[in-house]
């Protein structure tokens, strides 16, 4: 990007160059010459008249240019002005010296530095210039000799002479040829002569003392008109003036000029003295030419009296008109030249943006295909980075399925655990209730097994909940819960432990009546949790207590569990709540997500838990009040309860109802009946109806499977549809696992046709009822498979040996007793036969040969043994 900003850069830099370069080579043609003018003074009449002149020629030289230097009419001013000229190297120098003498050297020195010296109007000394050109002042001196001569008739008449600056080679020349010529008459004199500067008060002074004196004077001669008029002024002051008649020269055709004081009769007459203006340009271009000049350019003069005054005016206005047309044409002229300067720049512009543009445009092109290369490339890139991001996509897709699959299998895994471990903690359950006949240490191993499974149970629990949270698919079911019966449901729990260890454990609250909604699952998952670590970590003879602080003007309560355990060490408070995190002072076994899930499940309800921890630890539990906190799916107005076994902490998706479902252990056969059904009312009905006579178990179809494993029940009853498997599935899984395989199925089911009731025979139920149906239909059937499973059950018992079971319809009970009996019988004489030996000699545990006898024949085998003891016993 920069490189490419830089090199348009370069190209308009290149483009301007060459239009400057154009610019200044015309530049060159029309180099300006330079005529530096050291002029006497430029106040008077007559030196600006030819200043003018010479402005006017120069005109039309456009590459002249003309630099007057102002002497101020004294020689030291003019001699520094020469110096400059010569210092700046000019092309060459005009001057009119103020006086000859003084100004020589300096010409002679421009001369030296190679510059043309053209002298005008007064002389230097000697000859050493390069040309002379002015009026000639010894013919003015003739001139003004003959007219006084020719007018003066023969009488004798007598002269004053006014001269001009003496040293200046006009007074000089203008005084030398008049006196020569007056000098050689008999009548004219010259009786005084008096020395002025050229200008007008010079000489007052001294004529007025002279007149004075000698009032008989004709004629006065002033070398130029302004003496002549100060003359006037003072023959005026005397009254002299028609006494006298005075000639001067200059003759300038202007109001104060010498021709209109001839008009006025104030002068007799004047010489013209052409100031040489326009004559003197002329010379100096030629000579600036290399052309060659005459060195010395006299310009003529003419008398001028009242004769020829009005013609000469006349001459001179044309002139001047002429002059002034001249003047217009140049400026017209220059006007053009403006414009033409003008448009030549716009001219030049105009091409350069064309030349600009042209590069530009080239230039584009070749970015076009530079871009269009480079956009080639890119493409290729681009495909490659494509095909990397789909293998990138293929592998992170692999990654997340192998992801996928190891979670669902930690998943499976954990829900695999459950059913084992539940069915140990079952079969523990029922051992404990035999405890009886158990001798001391064997209730304590048992206990062992019992509270250890109870807390793998719950690890897994937590697992399962873990993964929940992680996924965010808790939803809360908050129901309006009076806090200190919840709570004393879960203190009650905990209290036979506090006997046990002299721990001083107390419940206590100043609102016996507070009632918050909360999801009672998780809460007790929660109080559960904070109990569990209290009881961990205080020791015998400490104090744990739960404290419920209802802020009456406040919309929150407070539950906090306080304990004198070991404390957490406060660098891990911060962390405490975090998953997998243990506090460093933890010994014991944790799994490090208890508290987390805790947090997980207080936030849900919009609470929060806090964590002090000084003498012993603190958890304290805020949760608001009413339920405008809560979403109304959030919240549910059935009542629920916890169900406070074991299981019941895993309970995850269970309907309320499925958890609430309570046994009616009064007035029963004491037969276990599940009920597979995900239709409420039918559930219902069903439950009311069987409650009276048997222990009923329910099941909404999804964990029909886990409750019958769990539960063992002596019959199911299940529907066909069903939100998870299908009716079929789980009969024929139930059918088809040696825990269950011996339970009586009842199908009931709405479908109604011989597809369905031969699909339910192949999954080897042992009834099919269709809805609606007749409950007494259904108590029978009930009645008669449970005879049945009882009949079956004794004639294992009693019957077994006689029985000839036909090897190719021997079910897998019938194999597994007759297996058994082939031991006893054969072991019969030996004193080792045990519970043991045998469970040794089917290669199973104990555990499980007394769970699967206890299945087939609802007896352990410790009393199978003894009625097959007794049996034989008899035989002999
Ligand atoms: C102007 C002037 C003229 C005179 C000339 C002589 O400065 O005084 O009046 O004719 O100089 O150089």
């Amino acid at each position: 990007m920069f490189r490419l900003k830089l090199s348009k850069f370069f190209i308009i830099l290149i483009t301007l160059n060459i239009c400057l370069h154009y610019s200044c080579n015309t530049n060159k043609s029309t180099k300006k010459l330079t005529i530096g003018f050291a002029q006497t003074g430029i106040n008077d009449q007559w030196r600006k008249s030819m200043i003018k002149d010479m402005e006017i020629e120069v005109a039309f030289y456009p590459n002249i240019n003309l630099k007057v230097l102002d002497g101020k009419d004294n020689i030291e001013n003019q001699i520094k002005n020469l110096e400059e000229l010569i210092l700046e190297k000019v092309d060459i120098i005009i001057v009119s010296p103020v006086k000859s003498k003084p100004i020589t050297p300096y010409v002679e020195k421009a001369l030296k530095a190679g510059i043309p010296v053209l002298v005008v109007d007064r002389k230097i000394d000697g000859q050493n210039y390069t040309a002379y050109l002015g009026g000639d002042n010894e013919q003015v001196g003739v001139n003004v000799a003959n007219y006084i001569s020719s007018i003066a008739g023969n009488d004798p008449k007598k002269i004053i002479e006014i001269k001009g600056l003496k040293g200046s080679s006009p007074a000089y020349d203008r005084s030398i040829s008049f006196n020569k010529i007056i000098n050689k008459t008999n009548n004219l004199n010259v009786v005084h002569s008096i020395e002025g500067n050229w200008e007008e008060y010079s000489i007052k002074d001294s004529l007025k003392s002279f007149l004075k004196k000698e009032k008989d004077i004709n004629y006065i001669y002033a070398h130029n008109d302004r003496m002549a008029l100060g003359a006037w002024d003072v023959l005026k002051e005397l009254n002299l003036d028609n006494h006298v008649d005075i000639i001067g020269v200059d003759g300038l055709n202007e109001p104060n000029g010498g021709i209109q004081l001839v008009k006025d009769n104030i002068l007799k007459a004047t010489v013209f003295y052409p100031t040489g203006g326009h004559e003197a340009i002329k010379l100096a271009i030629e000579m600036l030419n290399g052309e060659k000049v005459n060195k010395n350019n006299t310009l003529e003069t003419i008398l001028i009296d009242s004769r020829n005054a009005d013609i000469m005016k006349h001459q001179f206005d044309k002139i001047y008109e002429h002059q002034l047309d001249i003047i217009k044409q140049q400026e017209k002229i220059k006007q053009q030249e403006d414009t033409y300067t003008k448009q030549s720049t716009t001219l030049k512009i105009v091409l350069a943006l064309f030349i600009i543009s042209i590069t530009l445009g080239i230039y584009s092109i070749y970015s076009g295909y530079n871009i269009r290369k480079k956009k080639r490339e890119l493409e290729i890139i681009n495909k490659k980075i494509t095909k990397q991001k789909k293998e990138i996509k293929k592998i992170a897709n692999e990654a997340e399925h192998s992801n996928e699959a190891k979670v669902n299998f930690f998943t499976a895994l954990s829900h695999e655990f459950k059913t084992p471990i539940t069915l140990i903690l079952s079969s523990i359950e029922s051992l404990t209730e035999k405890q009886s006949t158990y001798k001391n240490n064997l209730k304590n191993e048992i206990s062992i097994i019992f509270n250890n499974s109870k807390r793998l149970l719950r690890l897994t629990n937590q697992l399962l909940d873990f993964r929940k949270v992680e996924e965010s698919k808790f939803t809360l079911k908050a129901s309006e819960t009076n806090l200190l019966d919840f709570s004393k449901g879960i203190f009650n729990d905990f209290e036979s432990e506090a006997r046990k260890r002299n721990i001083n454990f107390t419940l206590e609250t100043n609102n016996k009546d507070l009632s918050i909604f909360i999801d009672r699952n998780l809460m007790d998952k929660v109080y559960f949790n904070l109990l569990s670590n209290a009881f961990k970590f205080t020791p015998n003879d400490g104090d744990i207590s739960i404290k419920i602080t209802d802020h009456k003007e406040r919309n929150f309560i407070n539950v906090c569990f306080k304990d004198s355990g070991i404390g957490i060490p406060s660098d891990d408070l911060n962390t405490i709540f975090n998953a997998f995190t243990i506090a460093s002072n933890n010994t014991k076994a944790s799994s490090g997500i208890g508290l987390h899930l805790s947090k997980e499940f207080i936030e849900l309800h919009k609470g929060s838990i806090d964590v002090d921890s000084k003498l012993g630890t603190e958890f304290t539990l805020k949760l608001y009040k009413g339920d405008t906190h809560l979403k109304p799916e959030e919240i549910t107005y059935q009542s629920a309860e916890i169900d406070q076994s074991i299981i019941t902490l895993d309970n995850e998706d269970n309907d309320n109802y499925f958890s609430e479902a309570s046994i009616n252990k009064n007035s029963n056969t004491g037969y276990s009946i599940l009920i597979i059904e995900d239709n409420l009312d039918l559930i219902k009905y069903l439950e009311s109806k069987l409650n009276i006579n048997y222990n009923v178990h329910l099941s909404n179809g999804i964990d029909g499977i886990e409750k019958a494993l769990e539960i063992i029940p002596d019959l199911i009853i299940c529907d066909v549809n069903l939100p998870d498997k299908d009716g079929y599935v789980i009969c024929e899984i139930l059918k088809n696992d040696l825990r269950t395989s011996h339970i009586p199925i009842i199908m009931l089911t709405v479908l109604d046709n011989e597809e369905s009731y031969l699909k339910g025979l192949h999954s080897g139920i042992d009834s099919y009822l269709t809805k609606p149906f007749s409950f007494s239909v259904l108590s029978q059937s009930i009645k008669t498979l449970i005879y049945n499973q009882e009949k079956f059950r004794y004639n294992f018992l009693h019957n077994v040996k006689d029985i000839n079971f036909k090897k190719n319809i021997a079910t897998t009970e019938q194999d597994f007793i007759l297996e058994i009996n082939e031991i006893i019988k054969k072991n019969r004489t030996n004193s080792t036969l045990s519970e043991e030996s045998i469970a040794a000699d089917l290669n199973i545990s104990k555990i499980q040969l007394n769970k699967k006898l206890n299945a087939i024949l609802g007896i352990s085998i410790s009393d199978y043994l003894q009625i097959e003891k007794d049996k034989n016993a008899l035989n002999k």
